[in-house]
């Protein structure tokens, strides 16, 4: 089999770059491990930057968005007795969506559906070759044990942070911080009990509070590494996230309901660089990793490809590297400001157990949310940034 890009990973990196090439004239194979019912359950954050929301509904991919989502103002930022609102609009003109990552990727599948793209699901031995040289190509076993060799004029490698693209860059550097805490998130059946987002500041630990809809909510506690979800009650969640959030605080309540998803996600920073290497470009989590305070993975993800996506359309229609051999630095820049900005929220809202850290995170937070500065600082990198930096 042969196409113009091959791209490994079905998740929204590699079906927003099959879309994008597609709209630029450019063939795509996707080739996914797993199931596309696995694919389009998974749940992840659900904040939309700015300009993920003009880069969706530039590609034509924004009318559930626009139907479904929720657009939003600002956060809440909060530690106990203070609740500050940030509106993001009148410090930046700009505001986020609220839109799950699993309903994104129900709209690029049913999109890649209906043009008649290629996804391949349930493969498995997926191995690159020759990606330093003009015919690079990949095999692998689709699901009735056929071995297969799929032939690119490129490769893309969307397949996260476990896939095989990112050991086929060689000498790579690489960057990690591991941060010593992790984020129960649950699901549930109950109406969010605020209009924005909170992130709260507590001694017993960071609180998130976070929406899917007007009937569901999605709520975040730190605890520490290795936790098992199983270990806590539902009651002891809905009182820790009650403490943590502040409830009975100015007349606030937070209405607790039926838990339908309990998971811990760990936390760390993860950044590799070169993006490419010859005929094989990283994009979206393959490349980098982020802790989720902020929302930035899905983000960062889809500002790669939106200047992958020109770079590729570039070399193979128009013959013109230019943009593919600045695709690396170019990304970086921008993986760089949002590894520091969700470095910077992760660790000014997370308590560490040292009373010193402590005082710098309180005064750190004031200063945010009483200084216009501070706070637009803030609001650019959450809402602001440009979809080329
Ligand atoms: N072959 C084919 N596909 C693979 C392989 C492989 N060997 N290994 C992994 N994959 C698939 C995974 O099953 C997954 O569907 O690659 C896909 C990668 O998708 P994501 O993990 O969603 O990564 P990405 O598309 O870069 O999206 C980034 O996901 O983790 C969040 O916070 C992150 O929101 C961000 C978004
Ligand atoms: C979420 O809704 O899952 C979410 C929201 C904001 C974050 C992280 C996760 O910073």
């Amino acid at each position: 089999m042969r196409t113009q890009v091959a791209i490994i990973g079905a998740g929204p990196a590699g079906l927003l770059l099959s879309h994008l090439l597609a709209q630029g004239g450019v063939d795509s194979v996707v080739l996914e491990t797993r199931s596309e019912e696995y694919v389009a359950a998974r749940i992840r954050a659900g904040i939309l930057e700015h300009s993920s929301v003009e880069l969706l509904e530039s590609a034509g991919l924004g009318a559930r968005l626009r139907a479904e989502g929720d657009e939003h103002r600002g956060i809440y930022l909060q530690w106990p007795d203070e609740r500050h609102h940030l509106d993001f609009v009148n410090l930046t003109g700009r505001s986020v969506w609220v839109y799950g990552q699993t309903e994104v990727q129900k709209d690029l599948i049913a999109a890649r559906r209906e043009a008649g793209q290629e996804i391949v699901y349930e493969v498995s031995d997926v191995s690159l070759h020759d990606v330093d040289s003009d015919r690079p190509y990949i095999t692998y076993t689709d699901k009735n044990g056929q071995t297969s060799r799929l032939e690119a004029a490129a490769i893309a490698g969307c397949d996260g942070s476990f896939g095989p693209s990112r050991s086929a860059v060689p000498a790579a550097k690489t960057f990690e911080r591991v941060y010593p805490y992790s984020w129960f998130g649950i699901l549930a059946d109950v109406a969010p009990s605020t209009d924005e987002l909170i992130y709260a500041w507590h001694p017993d630990g960071f609180a998130l509070h976070s929406m899917r809809s007007a009937t569901v909510s999605r709520l975040y506690l730190q605890v520490p590494n290795g936790t098992d979800p199983q270990s806590w009650s539902d009651d002891q969640i809905w009182d820790a996230l009650a403490t943590r959030l502040g409830h009975d605080q100015n007349g606030w309540k937070l209405n607790p309901g039926p838990i339908t998803d309990k998971s811990v996600l760990p936390m760390r920073s993860y950044v590799q660089t070169p993006m490419r290497h010859g005929n094989l470009f990283l994009a979206g989590d393959a490349a980098h990793i982020v802790p989720p305070t902020g929302a930035k993975g899905l983000n960062l993800a889809i500002a790669d490809v939106a200047l992958l996506s020109k770079a590729l359309v570039a070399r193979i229609a128009g013959k013109d590297d230019r943009l593919a051999d600045a695709y690396s630095e170019t990304a970086q820049r921008r993986v760089w400001r949002c590894t520091h900005f969700s470095w910077w929220m992760t660790t000014m809202l997370h308590t560490s157990g040292d009373p010193f850290d402590a005082e710098l995170q309180l005064a750190q937070l004031r200063w945010v949310a009483s200084s216009e500065a501070g706070a637009t600082g803030l609001a650019e990198n959450y809402a602001g940034l440009p979809i080329f930096i």
